[in-house]
């Protein structure tokens, strides 16, 4: 999922998992590694109900999962003593694992949507499934259930999140998504979880944020006005480099060239790679306010993250879609996330780009986004019989 040249899969999907009351450590473990080893089998093909199908349907079910990929986490659940007696680990819980707040806002400036359940996004386990096509990501979450419940294992499904990726590479603003992650070179220093706690080294951390986009309030807002808050050009996903006025003294963007047909892979990423700014308005982006340190991207204050969104679609409330965007990130802590969405001038004065206070005569940055669901999950590396199995021995 992290390889250099690997785009997120089309289809994704979260399954939240919860031990069942009053269940041993030994049996949640024994029921992981069940999990894990049915969907190693499924990605080769082998569905548990079709043992001994005609060699032309095997052939099938290895096309209908190709491409499966899983990955798991813990959350501060699976550590909360109040909720498992007995204790399901007595592993050290990573500093930063801690619950998403409910009763207040989860960050300064993204507030709870109304519709949001009480706790949605939180679970002891977290297994995020990926493929090209949704029936692989849908029948594989439905595969771990049935072996659930034919197998009697100490496990609930709490929830499950879908999204997909676009095939243009934009997101629902209709701007780029992506354009710019991280380069191949630093992702592994800004994924790697560091040795504390031990069972953690070399893992990394996911942070799960379902947000809803209000559609209606940015598509009021003229192309330049969205660019502006973006930090990109809408239609090339080039940076913006600086702000020309108007005769009326409105802010302009004014993005870089592209680079010509026979540009270098360098100077493409280049070009991708939003510039140093001093610009105050192109400063207040959110572009600028997600990655502040252009100027020594490995540097250990640059809280970066890797980045991979899901667009998702929950029907039409009301006359309006409900949609957004699963974000998920990973990063060596939880910590830097934090940061990035309380820092102010980060993303913790404003809700999605703009200037924090309304320019003289102009507009205050509009509210864009609201929270649904989140949490975060520690992924430790990979390991036999299943990542993480250290937690319960
Ligand atoms: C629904 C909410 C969000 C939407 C629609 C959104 C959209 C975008 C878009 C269109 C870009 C520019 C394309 C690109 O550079 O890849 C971008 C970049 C980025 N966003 Fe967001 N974003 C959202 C929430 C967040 C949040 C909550 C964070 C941080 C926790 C974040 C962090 C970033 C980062 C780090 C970048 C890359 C900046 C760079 O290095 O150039 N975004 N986002």
């Amino acid at each position: 999922m992290f390889e250099p040249r690997t785009r997120p899969p089309a289809c994704w999907r979260l399954l939240l998992l919860n031990a069942a009351p009053d269940t041993r450590a030994r049996e949640v473990s024994h029921a992981l590694a069940d999990l894990v080893s049915m969907l190693r089998d499924l990605g080769a093909g082998r569905v548990r109900d079709l043992a001994g199908q005609p060699a032309g349907d095997e052939e099938a079910s290895r096309e209908q999962f190709c491409g499966l990929r899983a990955l798991l986490g813990f959350g501060r659940r699976m550590f909360d003593r109040d909720v498992h007696q007995p204790a399901l680990t007595r592993a050290q819980r990573p500093e930063f694992l801690v619950y998403l707040p409910r009763h207040t806002a989860a960050f300064p400036a993204i507030p709870w949507a109304e519709i949001g359940a009480p706790n949605a996004g939180e679970a002891d386990i977290a297994l995020q499934l990926g493929g090209e096509r949704e029936a692989t990501v849908n029948c594989a979450a439905v595969e771990c259930w049935k072996l659930i419940d034919d197998k009697s294992l100490p496990l609930t499904v709490a929830d499950t999140f879908s999204g997909f990726g676009r095939g243009d590479g934009r997101g629902w603003l209709e701007f780029h998504d992506g354009v710019s992650n991280i380069a191949a070179s630093q992702r592994l220093s800004a994924l790697a979880a560091g040795p504390h706690p031990g069972w953690m080294g070399g893992g990394t951390y996911m942070a799960f944020l379902r947000l809803a986009v209000d559609l209606r309030t940015w598509r009021r807002l003229n192309r330049s006005d969205q660019e502006l808050l973006v930090g990109r050009d809408k239609l090339s996903g080039a940076a913006l480099v600086g702000v020309d006025r108007d005769a009326r003294g409105r802010a302009v963007p004014v993005a870089a060239a592209a680079p010509g047909v026979g540009a270098s892979a360098e100077e493409r990423a280049l070009w991708r790679d939003p510039p140093e700014t001093t610009d105050p308005v192109v400063e207040a982006s959110h572009i600028h306010r997600a990655n502040q340190n252009r100027a020594s991207p490995g540097a250990a204050g640059g809280l970066r993250m890797f980045r991979q969104g899901y667009d998702f679609l929950d029907g039409f409330r009301d006359g309006s879609p409900v949609l957004g965007l699963n974000f998920v990130s990973f990063q060596r802590d939880l910590r830097s996330f934090q940061h990035v969405l309380h820092l102010p001038g980060w993303l913790g004065d404003v809700n999605f780009g703009g200037p924090s206070t309304a320019p003289s005569g102009g507009h205050p940055a509009p509210a864009l986004i609201e929270l649904l669901a989140g949490g975060f999950y520690a992924v430790p590396p990979r390991a036999t019989p299943f990542p993480g199995s250290k937690l319960f021995t």
